[in-house]
This record gives structure tokens, C-alpha cells and sequence, in this order.
């Protein structure tokens, strides 16, 4: 497969696993979590599917497209790991959706912050609340639900809190 094509079944992954997480988080109120702004592209998605919710964004610096800045109250800035941490205190338990978009080019490091940032957006999450993401990342209270029809195995994860 070209490089173009991966990356063009990615971004379809992305779609259609987005589009089935707000799907399934229709019946539970609270906000969305959007963890790796980078471009914004995802962020502009959810902003339109996910009308009617906060969505809080989470990235090291921005590096968006001006018009996918969320203001202020909305963007939190640092690295994962403390700026997770740091929002338990006005989130904890009340995210309805967390979309976790943070893989770069190195595979290992990417798995290995999944891995590590797992306990902190589990502690974020409403219990029936989805996790929608492109790494392996695992909570003893989430249970790994099916991909959406033509998505390859692997290329997405969605995972639901168990109520
Ligand atoms: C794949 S990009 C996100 C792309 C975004 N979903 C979009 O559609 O434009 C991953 C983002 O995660 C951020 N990131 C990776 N590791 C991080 C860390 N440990 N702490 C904070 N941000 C991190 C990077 O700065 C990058 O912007």
C-alpha cells in the first residue's frame, strides 16, 4: 500500500470511529476531550459532530490552524501527562467522549505514552463514556467495542467505559 493510501485510510479511520463515538455517546451528557490538537483537523470535526458540548483540547503547543483554536478556558497547554493529572480536579468523571489522536513518527514512544496517559484519561471519563483513539491503551473499566464497517483492524481503537 503507498504511503498516500495509509494515510488516506487513516483519516477515513478517523472519520468513521469519531462519528461512531458520538453516535454511541449520544445518550450521556458531559463534555469532550480532545487529547493531540495538532492541526485541529479532528478538533473542527468533533466541534461540528459533537454540536452542544464543551470540548476541552490538550496539546503541548499550538500548532493549529487559527480557526481550530479553542479560546483560553478550553486549551489546555503541557505536556499530557501533567496537564491530564492537572484536570482531574474540574473533570474528573465527567468526559462523555475522549478522542486521543498523539502518535508521531516513533511507534515505540507513541505506544508507550498510550500506555501511560490510559490511568489518567480513564480518571477523566463518565462511566458509559467512550474512548476513541489511534493507540493500543488499555483501563480495567473500559471494554474495546467494534470498529466501524471497512475499518481495518488496528488502524483505530474504540473503547467504552463500563457503566
Ligand atoms: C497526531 S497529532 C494530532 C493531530 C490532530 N488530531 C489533528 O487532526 O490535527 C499529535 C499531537 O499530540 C501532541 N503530543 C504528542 N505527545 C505529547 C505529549 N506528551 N504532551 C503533549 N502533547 C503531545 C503533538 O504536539 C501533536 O500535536
Amino acid at each position: 500500500m503507498s504511503r498516500l493510501d495509509s494515510f488516506i485510510r487513516r483519516l477515513e479511520a478517523q472519520r468513521a470511529c469519531i462519528d461512531r463515538a458520538v453516535a454511541l455517546a449520544a445518550p450521556l451528557p458531559g463534555p469532550v476531550i480532545e487529547v493531540g490538537l495538532g492541526n485541529g483537523r479532528t478538533y473542527d470535526h468533533l466541534r461540528d459532530r459533537a454540536r452542544g458540548r464543551e470540548i476541552f483540547a490538550f496539546d503541548r503547543h499550538v500548532a493549529a490552524h487559527p480557526a481550530c483554536v479553542p479560546d483560553a478556558a478550553h486549551l489546555l497547554l503541557g505536556d499530557f501527562r501533567a496537564t491530564l493529572a492537572q484536570a482531574a480536579s474540574a473533570l474528573g468523571g465527567k468526559i462523555a467522549i475522549c478522542h486521543a489522536d498523539i502518535g508521531s513518527g516513533d511507534e515505540a514512544a507513541s505506544q508507550a505514552l498510550g500506555a501511560e496517559i490510559a490511568p489518567l484519561i480513564d480518571a477523566l471519563m463518565a462511566p458509559g463514556g467512550i474512548i476513541v483513539g489511534d493507540q493500543v491503551m488499555r483501563a480495567a473499566r473500559w471494554e474495546e467495542l467494534p470498529l466501524p464497517p471497512g475499518i481495518e483492524p488496528g488502524r483505530y481503537f474504540i473503547r467504552r467505559v463500563r457503566a
